[in-house]
């Protein structure tokens, strides 16, 4: 699939809304990638379809990633919008035959996961950073990121672990395994 295919499809699959932070992804991931000497397709195709089945009704997620395999931790079933990474991976790899690294980097963009290559981190990144997101402590995540992909991400796996416990939310077995992960390579 080329860059073009992937922004086509990512507009047709989503409301406006959706498509203006596919949009910010996509420009995050490009800044992020030049700044590591990456090559861009990958980046911005990743970042293009990360949310292609983000709008698939949540009872539709659960019946897909039943039937695909895809449930592996309880959380998975209690809290399904984590499921629209692994099931849009799963179908463009199968119906599409997308490449496997940036299978991986949709797969893992809302969860992350051990052993995430620099593709992954920079879609997981790239997606809680974005130019429409506005959160305190934006600018600190970026400025991170900016400095270094992989401590940037520790940092921002780091900033969600922290909001979740404060907000007393579910915190799912893989994001914890991340965290553990990226502190243990750096
Ligand atoms: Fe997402
Ligand atoms: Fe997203």
């Amino acid at each position: 699939m080329i860059v073009q295919e992937a922004r086509e499809l990512a507009q047709k699959s989503m409301s406006k809304q959706r498509f203006k932070h596919t949009l910010g992804v996509a420009e995050m991931a490009r800044k992020l990638a030049v700044l590591n000497a990456m090559e861009l397709d990958k980046p911005l195709i990743a970042a293009y379809l990360h949310d292609v089945a983000k709008e698939v009704p949540i009872k539709r997620q659960l019946e897909l990633a039943r039937e695909w395999g895809l449930l592996n931790y309880p959380e998975d079933e209690t809290a399904p919008k984590v499921l629209h990474g692994p099931i849009a991976a799963h179908w463009l790899k199968q119906e599409r035959g997308l490449n496997s690294e940036i299978c991986a980097a949709i797969a893992h963009h809302t969860l992350g996961a051990p052993g995430m290559s620099r593709l992954e981190m920079l879609i997981y990144s790239a997606d809680m950073v974005e130019p429409g997101r506005d959160f305190p402590e934006v600018d600190k995540l970026r400025q991170a990121l900016y400095d270094d992909l992989e401590k940037g991400t520790l940092v921002c796996v780091e900033h969600t672990l922290n909001y979740l416990k404060h907000n007393k939310q579910t915190i799912h077995p893989l994001t914890l395994k991340t965290y553990e992960d990226l502190q243990r390579r750096i």
